[in-house]
């Protein structure tokens, strides 16, 4: 942490003041770090924790999403350093054993149980909103739910593609193989130049999905029938992507209607 303020009361009903653990740097700007878990923490994979840091003598909150999977003894985020980002530039130099408040509820939407139906689960994350799809991909009953599922991430860089091992290795997880369902990782990158032995594409998520490539290189074309849509990350990306599939016919999920998808906006 920057500065170590004593921490203001925060009521004791809505957060706890948890420990961290371990903080893993991927670039100089993208973290991930564990915490404790508050006791009787519940989550569903998708959803989001409430962070607080003491800061001049007040607290501030963001939102993270929850990359550990549900039944996970601390919890994980996933996060970049927003350039004076109020929030991350207090935990520019986070480290074990420093406390974070995490409230007692966690949030969000964005979770496979709003799909009533479906064979192929789609992820598209931009950035660090990659961070929901890890804990959901760590969730059997994702596995069992679909037949397939197609992970698909994109960054500015090719040293921003994070948790390639650990997404490389669930399928070889009993307890995730055992649904049945198969993953296809497919990661692109918008910034470096092209290289020839890349093992990613190159452009955003909504070209490809324009041109039909992301269908081509899952082998998976994306229709109303079939296709179940999570979207999470930079909130120009899911609008144009939104424009995109309902031109295609498919509809968010609502309340009390079930559609083809859902998004989650990171600001
Ligand atoms: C539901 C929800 C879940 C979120 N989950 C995550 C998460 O898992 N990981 C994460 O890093 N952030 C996540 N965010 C964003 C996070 O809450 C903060 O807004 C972010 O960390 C910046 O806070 P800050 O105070 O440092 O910057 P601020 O001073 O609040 O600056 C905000 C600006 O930073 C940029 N920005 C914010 N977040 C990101 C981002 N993730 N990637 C690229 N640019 C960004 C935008 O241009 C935005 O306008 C989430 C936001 C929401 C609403
Ligand atoms: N300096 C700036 O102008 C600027 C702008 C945004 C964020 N930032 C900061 O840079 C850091 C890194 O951000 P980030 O790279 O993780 O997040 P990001 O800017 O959201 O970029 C992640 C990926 O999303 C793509 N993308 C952006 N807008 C899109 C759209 N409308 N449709 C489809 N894809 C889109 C980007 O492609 P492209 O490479 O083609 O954009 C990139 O591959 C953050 O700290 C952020 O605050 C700076």
């Amino acid at each position: 942490m920057n500065t170590p303020t004593p921490a203001a009361p925060v009521s004791a009903l809505k957060a706890t003041s948890e420990t961290v653990t371990s903080v893993h740097y991927w670039t100089e700007q993208l973290l991930s770090f564990r915490s404790t878990r508050p006791a009787g923490y519940r989550f569903t994979p998708g959803q989001f924790a409430r962070l607080g840091v003491v800061a001049g003598g007040e607290t501030l909150w963001r939102a993270y999403s929850l990359a550990s999977a549900a039944d996970d003894a601390e919890l994980e985020y996933y996060l970049v350093q927003v350039p004076g980002g109020q929030f991350t530039e207090q935990i520019k130099n986070l480290k074990p054993g420093d406390p974070i408040l995490v409230e007692k509820f966690s949030f969000g939407f964005m979770t496979a149980d709003r799909f009533v139906d479906g064979e192929d689960l789609w992820m598209l994350a931009t950035g660090t909103g990659l961070g929901p799809f890890i804990s959901i991909l760590q969730d059997p009953a994702v596995w069992k739910k679909f037949r397939n599922l197609i992970l698909v991430h994109c960054v500015r860089n090719a040293d921003e593609l994070a948790y390639r091992d650990l997404l490389s290795s669930l399928q070889q997880r009993p307890q995730l193989a055992a649904g049945g369902a198969r993953l296809q990782l497919i990661q692109t990158v918008t910034r470096d130049n092209q290289d020839a032995a890349q093992d990613h594409l190159q452009g955003r998520i909504t070209t490809l999905l324009a041109s039909g490539e992301l269908e081509a290189a899952a082998g998976r074309p994306i229709t109303v029938e079939a296709a179940r849509i999570m979207i999470c990350g930079n909130p120009q990306m899911i609008s144009e992507t939104r424009e995109i599939l309902h031109q295609r016919g498919l509809r968010p999920c609502r309340r009390a209607l079930p559609g083809q998808f859902v998004t989650e906006d990171y600001w």
